[in-house]
């Protein structure tokens, strides 16, 4: 194949350079821009990304425009079908799905690690009891650290490996720790014997001193949810585990930054914002005064769960889930649950409003998840604590291709300055009042 190039010139200088084109598998070239520097003294400025491609990536694939979303290859329709949550995050990993011998060995593996130490549970027991999940996540996941010393070696593949079996196997005991910590129930250990998805739900909503079944229809749309979830390439969460990981720090340090960046409300904390809009909206009478703040550039408000950076013609997770949400609704509340009604006539209004379509603006797939989530009896503070427990498969995928890449180096962005010119110091005793000339 003949080597693509891009000519770029400064008109001022005369100086020239000719830019390199990588092809990928599928989807557009990129613009290999390390000679811009070298060559014309410049720097790029792309700020929040929106044309930049911050590495390369086997992982996952999307096309935002035809709606399309492949892990290693595989289409997320398929895998929601066909698969389960921990055979996914398999995939994630290793890149291939698991012949019946590595897919029982892992299954061994990471059911090894799901109860914590003791000392985690003690350090859990110590936040606050209306402690946020995610602030506890973030703690009690960093902390992890501090337990594994002889397996933190981040240049040896094989503790790489373990972190990732530890932390996938352990979130889920953290997750269901935090909320049991917040309404004061003893914290409930793993069973090994149940799925990935039936053993969080387990943990969250069984106590000592009654049975309690895992329901199969929840167990499914807890998994999918999961499977949805699980990796969504180069998001900010994503970005961040990277960016924290170039400089060499270890995997649970890296993991707790992602989680951080995860909470934010434009990213997975969406899910919990939706749920909180529509209590906010309360009837249908209301919506047309919610679109009107929400297109109002002054009003902070948006509308939670709607656009997306990469999908600008739907979210392929949106249409999956939209249909478990009845399914979900039929088993465990009313499928006329006023709140799903609203989401529907919410969503009716915002698709046919030329603001939403004119911007592209669809439901993303946290539009509909905190709704399963709410009639699954998982409180609201929780729902973006269930994306990073599924997240967590994806961030660690993640890290472990930027570890195994020998070309790998520090992150480290530039910018474009606009403050003050050099100045020189002044005493105190002869500056000026602040706002005198
Ligand atoms: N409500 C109202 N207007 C919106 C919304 C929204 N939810 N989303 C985007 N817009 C408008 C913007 O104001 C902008 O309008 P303009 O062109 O007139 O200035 C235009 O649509 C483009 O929006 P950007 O903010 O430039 O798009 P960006 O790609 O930066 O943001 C994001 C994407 C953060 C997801 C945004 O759509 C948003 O805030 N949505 C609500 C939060 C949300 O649901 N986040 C979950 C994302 S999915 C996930 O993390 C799993």
């Amino acid at each position: 194949m003949a080597n693509k190039t891009l000519e770029l010139s400064d008109l001022a200088s005369g100086k020239k350079t000719e830019l390199q084109l990588k092809s990928g598998t599928i989807g557009p070239d990129v613009v290999d821009i390390a000679a811009v520097n070298k060559d014309l003294g410049v720097f790029t400025f792309d700020p929040g990304f929106m044309a930049t491609a911050s590495t390369e990536s086997k992982i996952t694939y999307i096309d935002g425009d035809a709606g399309v979303l492949l892990y290693r290859g595989y289409p997320i329709e398929q895998l929601a079908e066909n698969s389960t949550f921990l055979e996914v995050a398999y995939l994630i990993l290793y890149g291939e799905l698991p012949d019946a011998a590595k897919w029982e060995d892992f299954q061994k593996r990471v059911k090894s690690h799901t109860m914590v130490h003791e000392g985690i549970r003690r350090f859990l027991s110590g936040y606050h009891h209306d402690a946020h999940p995610m602030g506890m996540l973030v703690g009690t996941v960093g902390g992890l650290s501090t337990f594994y010393h002889d397996s933190l070696d981040i240049n040896d593949p094989r503790h790489r490996e373990i972190s990732a079996h530890r932390l996938i196997a352990k979130m889920p005991t953290i997750a269901a720790a935090s909320y049991k910590k917040n309404i004061g129930e003893p914290t409930v250990y793993p069973r090994n014997h149940l799925s990935y998805a039936a053993n969080l739900l387990n943990m969250m909503f069984s106590v000592p001193c009654e049975d309690y079944e895992v329901n199969p229809v929840a167990e499914r749309a807890l998994d999918l949810l999961l499977i949805l979830h699980a990796d969504h390439e180069q998001n900010a969460s994503t970005s961040t585990v990277r960016l924290a990981g170039s400089s060499g720090a270890n995997p649970f340090a890296c993991v707790a930054a992602g989680i951080a960046s995860l909470w934010g409300p434009a990213h997975g904390g969406a899910n919990e914002a939706v749920l909180d809009m529509l209590t906010e909206i309360g009837e249908a009478k209301n919506i047309p005064k919610y679109l009107d703040k929400a297109k109002d550039k002054d009003d902070p408000f948006r509308l939670m769960g709607f656009g997306h950076r990469v999908y600008k013609n739907f979210d392929p997770r949106a249409t999956i889930i939209r249909q478990t949400c009845y399914e979900v609704l039929d088993e465990f509340a009313d499928a006329n649950d006023p709140m799903f009604e609203l989401a529907l006539r919410l969503e009716e209004f915002a698709l046919k409003d030329e603001y939403f379509v004119e911007r592209k603006l669809y439901p993303n797939v946290d539009y509909y998840s905190g709704i399963i989530y709410k009639a699954l009896g998982i409180p609201t503070t929780m729902f973006t604590a269930m994306f990073a427990v599924a997240r967590t498969a994806g961030w660690m995928a993640h890290w472990m291709e930027m570890m195994s890449d020998p070309t790998q180096r520090i992150g480290r962005p530039r910018q474009l300055y606009t403050g003050e010119m050099r100045r020189e110091y002044v005493p105190i005793d002869v500056r000026k009042p602040a706002g005198t000339a």
